[in-house]
């Protein structure tokens, strides 16, 4: 009892601080998400996420091998598609000459040892902008699993290590295990968007995609009948545990820093790896703030990705990821 205890001498130095610290991020923690176009030396800034690029083939090479130089392993894929190829079913997802089939191809031929995952959703490939199968309004459940299970096996044909489901049909999850078992594929693993909820911090990456949810008229929409509702953490467990049963290796709660309170819940309830989402919106929050001279970004940014590792995240899916490297 004080004072015969006190809990400043554990902060005394540098020193003992470094001795008796609990959390500890390294390059290992980080998957890095890259946004894919079209083109050739293209090297394009996304609104609302500052010194973050879209990447033609030839610039994802160059960048995915200095990312392995930092000691960076494992990239997660988005690819913006063109207008043109849009339709209400994704046709372009499952192109074998796709430009995300060529993404896996070309990263594994800059580095073959770095870790691929692929987003599997319709949204970039969707008229609508969702992730799902659109009709008379309503996203489609079941086939758009399927759908999402035939994506998912052209990725993995393409030679992706991970496909991500970030949509939220239920039963997804089984769907794509099945048909990835079917064809051969059962090494290739599933990192579920498990508790991902109707965020607004998405708008950049939407934005970056340009993949934002419309209706026929062009009318604003949101992705609430799939993603969760903020308001609730019971659901999470939910979905997380639904999703393991399924067969996902790895789960996911997105986003990041305004949720770790259902990361810190999840971690309690389950064994297998859980991946956090610190989304372009949180990005785009220091960026700015950092701008204005407001805040310290260096200092907040290794304190946010600290925070999301302390809250129980195995892996952290991050815009910072390459900034936070070279201060490690
Ligand atoms: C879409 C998808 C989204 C993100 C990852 N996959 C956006 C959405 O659900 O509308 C968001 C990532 C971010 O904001 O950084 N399937």
């Amino acid at each position: 009892m004080y004072p015969l205890i006190r809990n400043r001498r554990l902060r005394a130095s540098e020193s003992i601080r470094r001795l008796v610290r609990e959390t500890v991020v390294t390059p290992d923690d980080f998957l890095v998400p890259l946004f894919v176009v079209e083109g050739k030396g293209i090297k394009e800034e996304i609104p609302a996420m500052p010194n973050y690029h879209r990447l033609s083939l030839d610039e994802l090479e160059k960048e995915v091998k200095a990312l392995w130089q930092m000691g960076l392993c494992a990239v997660l894929l988005f690819v913006k598609v063109p207008d043109n190829l849009k339709d209400n079913k994704g046709s372009e997802a499952i192109n074998e000459h796709g430009l995300m089939q060529r993404a896996i191809k070309a990263v594994k031929n800059a580095c073959p040892d770095m870790l691929v995952m692929t987003d599997v959703a319709l949204d970039p490939y969707s008229s609508y902008g969702h992730d799902g199968i659109v009709i008379d309004g309503h996203v489609l459940n079941d086939e758009t699993s399927e759908l999402l299970a035939e994506m998912s096996v052209s990725h993995a044909q393409a030679g992706a290590d991970f496909v991500a489901p970030s949509d939220m049909m239920d039963g997804r999850i089984l769907t794509i295990r099945e048909a990835l078992e079917d064809e051969g594929f059962t090494n290739t693993g599933i990192m579920s968007y498990s508790a991902k909820y109707a965020s607004a911090f998405y708008g950049p990456f939407r934005d970056a995609l340009d993949s934002a949810p419309v209706d026929e008229k062009n009318v604003p929409k949101d992705k609430k009948t799939y993603q969760m509702d903020p308001a609730n953490r019971f659901e999470a467990i939910r979905e997380t545990q639904m999703d393991i049963d399924e067969g996902a290796d790895i789960v996911m709660v997105k986003p990041g820093i305004c949720y770790l309170d259902i990361v810190r819940e999840i971690r309690n309830e389950v064994e297998v790896p859980v991946a956090v989402y610190q989304v372009s919106g949180e990005y785009a929050m220091l960026k700015a703030a950092a701008e204005k001279g407001w805040l310290d970004h260096d200092a907040v940014m290794i304190e946010q990705l600290m925070a999301i590792k302390r809250a129980g995240a195995t892996i952290i899916a991050t815009y910072f990821a390459k900034e936070a490297v070279q201060l490690l």
